[in-house]
């Protein structure tokens, strides 16, 4: 018999993404299953089983209760793109580009990502394990029960290590992204990844999950991104890339070319790399905080789901272009800027976003066997997740079949 037990019950309405495929693509995006007066059963950190309340039956033992009477329930948000392993912060650039700097030129500067590289090295691995703890406490309190976290705050050896295993302590899911930036010690990016894959990889293999390289004028050309990402495949690590943020080059042909899991921004791509991505297994991950906070036009994801591309929704939370732990800001993003139904946004913030972690078997639905991590809004109807612009709604979450936040 299971251990660990919670009846969460009476809840008003729930909605999650319908069927057991992934990633949910064109109009399945927008399917949902709604059941009002509905209750989900938690056995030891598991979905044991999910329906209206007429069809509980008598538990055979004393089960512990989570009374859900006015909520909704909503499976956990997953964070399929995060920058959590940072040191310090980027408000005077913040400061700095509201009243007009662009984020490029600090960039070319020498701020931007290279500030925060410098304030990242300064922590000792105490220090930097601390600072991810904090920010996934941000997360969960907007609801991410599970989150990806990169590294290339670091782009040494030591501080990239530290980065990949303190996201790992902090339960979320590391990716190195040794190819973020080149720092200032190297003379160029060819030299920088020879140090990269000769020195990093065969350590950061053993602790991340995947890998990631920013494919951008001013970082990595899609040459330097083709040998970065196939050394890290050859270390049988699967690859994500951000590309297509400023501008188109090449990263969605080479993801594709690769088997990528996702290609993520997509801020500036047009019609071809639209069809070129529907075609394709490769997920485009949409991160419009960043092109909020940034104010950069918002990718094309209409386009992208009406051609048949799958797409998943994600913060980017990182100190300088998107200082924003909030997925259901994320969600209302889509539904006011993005042109996507809150079916569809919730979809892509849940089963897609686990597709893209290659998890999607285990998390994202509230269905038996799936992991029991519930969001439980304080509100009449699901919807108020994007509807509400802010957090205000939510009132309890649910991880692994325990209750570890509460407004
Ligand atoms: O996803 N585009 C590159 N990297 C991050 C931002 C990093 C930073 O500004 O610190 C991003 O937007
Ligand atoms: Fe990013």
């Amino acid at each position: 018999m299971a251990e660990r037990r919670l009846l969460v019950r009476d809840i008003a309405q729930l909605a999650t993404p319908a069927g057991r495929t992934a990633p949910l693509r064109g109009a399945l995006g927008g399917r949902l299953d709604v059941v009002e007066d509905a209750f989900v059963l938690c056995e030891d950190g598991r979905i044991a089983a999910v329906g209206p309340m007429r069809e509980l039956g008598r538990l055979d033992a004393e089960v512990p209760e989570l009374d859900a009477r006015g909520l909704c329930a909503l499976p956990g948000f997953i964070d399929c793109h995060t920058h959590p392993a940072f040191g310090g912060d980027r408000v005077e650039e913040f400061a700095l580009r509201a009243r007009g700097a662009s984020y490029e030129e600090l960039h070319a500067a020498g701020g931007g990502i290279m500030s925060t590289v410098r304030m990242t090295r300064a922590l000792d691995a105490q220090g930097l394990r601390d600072q991810v703890e904090r920010h996934a406490g941000w997360m969960l309190a907007h609801g991410t029960t599970r989150f990806e976290g990169k590294s290339g705050y670091g782009l040494d050896r030591e501080t990239e290590l530290r980065s990949l295993e303190a996201i790992r302590a902090a339960g979320g899911m590391p990716t190195w992204f040794g190819a973020h930036a080149v720092p200032p010690e190297f003379e160029d990016a060819n030299a920088y990844l020879d140090f990269a894959i000769e020195e990093v990889l065969p350590e950061a293999s053993a602790v991340a999950s995947a890998a990631d390289v920013f494919l951008e004028r001013g970082a990595f050309d899609a040459t330097q991104a083709r040998r970065y990402l196939e050394a890290c495949r050859n270390a049988g690590l699967p690859l994500r890339l951000h590309g297509d943020q400023f501008t188109e080059a090449g990263a969605i042909s080479l993801a594709i070319e690769l088997g990528a899991r996702s290609v993520d921004h997509l801020e500036a791509t047009g019609p071809d790399g639209v069809a070129m991505l529907a075609g394709s297994d490769v997920t485009g991950v949409l991160l419009p905080a960043s092109a909020l906070f940034l104010d950069r036009p918002m990718p094309p994801a209409r386009a992208l789901v009406d051609a048949g591309a799958a797409i998943a929704l994600a913060t980017d939370f990182n100190p300088g272009s998107a200082f924003c732990e909030s997925l259901p800001l994320v969600m209302a993003l889509a539904c006011t800027r993005l042109g996507l139904g809150p079916a569809e946004a919730l979809a892509a913030a849940t089963v897609n976003a686990a597709h893209v972690l290659g998890e999607a078997d285990s998390r994202g639905r509230l269905a038996p066997g799936y992991a029991a991590d519930v969001v439980l809004l304080d509100a009449p109807d699901w919807r108020y997740v994007a509807y509400h612009l802010g957090t205000e709604n939510l009132a309890i979450v649910v991880r692994d079949g325990d209750v570890v936040w509460r407004r």
